[in-house]
């Protein structure tokens, strides 16, 4: 039997893979690190809630009618009959964590992000998978447009400071529920006459969520959609105001839009602002983030009356952008500063080498050694392999003067330096 990953999840691995060099923690880690950075200058702080989740609170909040919850969730019973689902987003566990242990009473403004694998039972393609990583932010507590300006600016931020510069936001307002059930009811008045020309997706979405009509990808039903009500038409004053602001405001933060009417987005939480972040270099998997407001989750999910807004970021499909672009990410160097070799009597050399190594590494130096091979020269070659920067030649005469060979792998010179002096002699180099 031969194994892989299950289908449409990535491994990420230790070097650069040859065909999917994206597929490399090194990179991951120094993007992830970029976010959590742009976090912090904006004052987030990190939540982590569990993979499983009860299946009820992904229903209640994101919609039974959304095809996540409808067709995609990873759902299990489990041994003592209770349903769990392993996340498909984070924005409703961030709510529950939240509410379950009082941050709302204690903080007015919670300012929360997080680093989450998500599933989804999706059909996979470049771009999309079963498992996927989001870089995400919930701020709860705020109404002011201003928080929705900077939400987004942190997301564009984040993007710049990586090297994606040539994405487009793209934002619109859903409303609220009572002003879209307006727009839902002229939506449907507009379509029903010409339903059966609508695909079959869009007659389907037409019974079951009529505001997904809009999210379609089907040239015929865009050209039958080309004239159809606008959100932003129906919206009720405050909600206009809101999206007035929002826009003034990013003008004023210098943040780029453009009004998208489609734009409505997968989940029933949203009101008002949505948006999303839209890569050139994607294919068909155009996303590279999204979110929106949700002012009635919280409520929702048993909560006291409290707004909410936050994004998501796809990870995979930010680091395919950043490998489609050739751009080079500031990975830190995971190669050893010094690589122990030993030669001469194994029974005196091997346990001095051993201390050595052990003290090196308690001094907070990256050091190794080769645990296969007795030959000077397999053990150099090894330490070539992990690109070591120094060789350490331990042999019986150097024991015996006390002294362990420094070798710079780079110019190739070699000079003695004392046991006693060579941590320190290491520290000065590193
Ligand atoms: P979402 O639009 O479903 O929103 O996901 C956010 C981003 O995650 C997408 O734009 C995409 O880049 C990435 N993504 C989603 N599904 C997949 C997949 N199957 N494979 C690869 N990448 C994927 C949410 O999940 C909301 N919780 C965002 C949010 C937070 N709204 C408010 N707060």
């Amino acid at each position: 039997m031969k194994y892989s990953a299950p289908p449409y999840m990535n491994d990420v691995l230790p070097f650069p893979p040859v065909k999917d060099a994206w597929l490399h923690t090194a990179r991951w880690r120094a993007v992830e690190a970029t976010f959590r950075e742009v976090c912090r200058r904006y004052g987030y702080r990190e939540i982590r809630t569990p993979i499983l989740e009860h299946t009820e609170l992904f229903k209640r909040s994101i919609g039974e009618a959304t095809d996540i919850v409808s067709k995609e969730m990873f759902t299990f019973e489990t041994r003592g009959g209770k349903s769990l689902t392993m996340k498909p987003e984070g924005t409703a566990p961030a709510v529950r964590a939240c509410l379950e242990h009082g941050l709302f009473s204690d903080h007015p403004v919670l300012k929360l992000y997080y680093v989450g694998q998500n599933f989804r039972y999706e059909r996979g393609q470049k771009g999309r998978y079963r498992q996927h990583q989001q870089l995400g932010v919930e701020v709860f507590g705020a109404v002011d447009p201003a928080i929705d300006a900077e939400v987004i600016q942190l997301a564009m931020e984040f993007y710049r400071t990586i090297g994606i510069t040539d994405q487009a936001l793209k934002i619109n307002s859903v409303g609220t529920p009572q002003s879209r059930a307006a727009f839902l009811e002229a939506l449907r008045d507009y379509a029903r006459p010409h339903l059966a020309d609508y695909s079959q997706e869009g007659q389907q979405r037409f019974e079951l969520n009529a505001l997904r009509m809009l999210d379609t990808k089907d040239q015929g039903d865009l050209r039958l959609l080309e004239n159809a009500p606008r959100l932003v038409d129906y919206l009720d004053d405050e909600s206009k105001v809101h999206f007035e602001k929002l826009q003034s405001y990013l003008a004023e933060a210098g943040v780029a839009f453009e009004i998208d009417h489609r734009l409505v987005r997968g989940f029933d939480y949203y009101t008002r602002t949505a948006f999303e972040i839209v890569g050139t270099n994607l294919g068909a998997q155009s996303a590279l983030g999204g979110g929106g407001r949700y002012d009635g989750l919280v409520e929702e999910c048993g909560g006291p009356s409290t707004p909410g807004i936050g994004f998501g970021l796809g990870m995979e499909r930010c680091m395919l952008v950043l490998d489609t672009l050739g751009i080079q990410l500031p990975v830190d160097d995971e190669s050893p500063l010094a690589f122990i070799v030993t030669l001469g009597e194994e029974a005196k050399v091997r346990p001095a080498a051993v201390r050595l190594l052990a003290e090196i590494r308690a001094a907070g130096i990256s050091a190794d050694m080769d645990y296969r091979y007795k030959k000077f020269g397999q053990q150099a070659r090894t330490a070539d392999d992990l690109g070591a920067r120094y060789l350490l030649v331990l042999g019986d005469g150097e024991l015996d003067r006390g002294v362990v060979g420094l070798r710079n792998q780079t110019t190739k010179d070699q000079r003695d330096v004392p046991l006693t002096d060579i941590v320190s002699e290491l520290q000065g180099i590193a």
